[in-house]
């Protein structure tokens, strides 16, 4: 009987050892060693894009991760970020689930969470043809120079009265106001009010949680208690801002039950309602409505505004570049005080270059919004990607790159202006800020016209002056989003 036992492990472990042998060899992409449980936690910190590149020098442009038990591949070169992005762009088009956004379903509701599924391609349609097209961008024109107007009459009054402005708020009012009227005709805030600070509060609130290292997402058994407290925040401002959403669809509701015969309004909101009632199948629902209106809030007003203020920063602490907007600003649109016209892009090659360089030297999501395959695969290199990895393209490295930049760490606009790079195409891989590929940001195109036309506005109708110039204004705050450490105050001119 002993001697079978052992006759039959023996042929086991042949039989193993086979079947082992026999299988493709699967090279995952070389990374730091991890640690039991913890993976390489310990390697990383705060500024993670910065551990990252640090890693990447010694690993290669596609690393391995491991963040505790959530497997991550970290990608650092225009060339891999094009295979993973471009060539294999339907396996890795899915989003990691992340605990924070369960909260409310964000997770299965949101365009920018749930997997690329039909209801997500249908989604992206209706924003792009309603929202986003140069024909609907054109339309909407005569909005954006309102509210740009408006914020021209914000920093006079500042002015006027020799107070300093903060920035990043005076952008965030300018944008929020700009999509709440597009999307539902509502103002939804003043300048320096308190319902700005809410609303600024909320949507800083939905980007952190989205970008935030949760314990909970590496370590599935510490989920159930919150450690950082972020299921918790995550609760208070998705559901702040769904409340606002649905309050404002309850409203149209309501008043188009009462004003059958009324003429319709123009907005997005209207666009939708329609959509939902003419689409019978019910797989286009009110939560969906509810969920795409919250991203097209949050996904504008934070991103826009962190840009616009590392531009302003940027030229703040460049004289000489400032000088250069100003000039070319002077001789297109004259010495009259006025906002500038979108039909005047084409002719400011110098204010597009700084917009470019700064998304180049400051991208707000320096790691994108991480990516997650959905299947396995293999790579051009012989490497293997296992289903359910979490994918980081290492914007914010390919833009220091040496190899691919000259300078990398010098802000220079003047790189761009002798290079033929796309900013919103997402084509040029070694300058990807809207992303790459099936979840490009829908909103690049509404991005691209708000950065310009709000810098121009604020550069030519008043000179500027810092109120701390000693300060060092190219301090980050530690995490994500990539954005200023303490916000940019300055004084405004005439
Ligand atoms: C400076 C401004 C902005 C930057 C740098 C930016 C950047 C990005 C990036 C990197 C992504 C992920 C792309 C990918 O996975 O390949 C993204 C997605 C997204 N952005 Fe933007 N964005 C900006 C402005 C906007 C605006 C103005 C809107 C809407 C009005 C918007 C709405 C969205 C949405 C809905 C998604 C999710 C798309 C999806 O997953 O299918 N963004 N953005």
């Amino acid at each position: 009987m002993e001697s079978f036992v052992y006759v039959a492990g023996a042929v086991l472990l042949i039989l193993m050892s086979f079947i082992l042998s026999s299988r493709p060899r699967r090279k995952l992409p070389p990374g730091p060693y991890p640690l039991p449980i913890i993976g390489n936690m310990l390697q990383l910190d705060r500024k993670i894009h910065y551990s990252f590149t640090k890693l990447s020098k010694q690993y290669g442009p596609l690393m391995s991760i491991h963040l505790g038990s959530l497997y991550s591949v970290v990608v650092s070169s225009p060339e891999m970020a094009k295979e993973i992005l471009q060539k294999h762009g339907q396996v890795f088009s899915g989003r990691i689930m992340l605990q924070a956004l369960q909260v409310c379903d964000h997770d299965k509701l949101s365009i920018g969470f749930m997997p690329a599924s039909n209801i997500w391609r249908e989604l992206r349609k209706i924003c792009k043809e309603h929202l986003f097209s140069h024909k609907s961008l054109e339309a909407s024109n005569g909005l954006r120079q309102w509210k740009l107007q408006q914020l021209l009459d914000y920093v006079q009054r500042c002015c006027d009265s020799g107070r300093a402005v903060n920035i990043r708020e005076a952008a965030f009012t300018t944008t929020l106001n700009l999509m709440s009227t597009t999307l539902f005709s509502i103002e939804a805030t003043e300048f320096d009010s308190e319902v700005t600070r809410e609303f600024k509060e909320i949507m800083e609130g939905v980007s952190n949680i989205a970008l935030a290292s949760n314990l909970g997402d590496f370590f599935p058994i510490l989920k159930p208690f919150d450690l950082q407290g972020i299921k918790r925040k995550a609760e208070g401002c998705l559901g702040k801002l769904r409340d606002k959403v649905e309050g404002y669809l309850n409203q149209r509701l309501e008043w188009r039950k009462a004003n059958p015969d009324a003429p319709k309004k123009t907005d997005f909101l209207e666009t939708l309602v329609d959509i939902m009632e003419a689409t019978d199948s019910g797989h286009f629902t009110t939560d969906h409505l509810i969920h795409l209106l919250m991203d097209l809030f949050a996904g504008a007003a934070d991103s826009t505004s962190i840009t616009t203020e590392w531009i302003m920063t940027e030229l703040m602490i460049n004289p000489e570049k400032l000088a250069k907007v100003k000039e070319e600003l002077k001789s297109v649109v004259g010495d009259k005080k006025k906002v500038v016209e979108e039909s005047q892009m084409a002719r400011l090659p110098y204010l597009q270059a700084v917009v470019k360089e700064v998304l180049r030297y400051h991208p707000p999501g320096p790691l994108l919004l991480p990516r997650k395959a959905e299947s396995d695969q293999q790579l051009n290199g012989g490497y293997f990607i296992p289903k359910g990895t979490q994918i980081f393209i290492n914007a914010w490295a390919i833009g220091r790159d040496p190899t691919i930049w000259k300078n990398p760490d010098s802000f220079e606009p003047e790189r761009f202006l002798d290079k033929n790079i796309d900013l919103i195409g997402g084509q040029d891989y070694e300058f990807i800020p809207f992303g790459s590929g099936r979840r490009i940001c829908p909103g690049a195109p509404l991005a691209n016209r708000m950065l310009h036309m709000t810098t121009a506005t604020l550069i030519h109708n008043f000179d500027w002056k810092l109120e701390d110039a000693a300060a060092d204004h190219r301090a980050e705050q530690n995490g994500m989003p990539h954005c200023r450490a303490a916000p940019l105050t300055i004084l405004p001119i005439n």
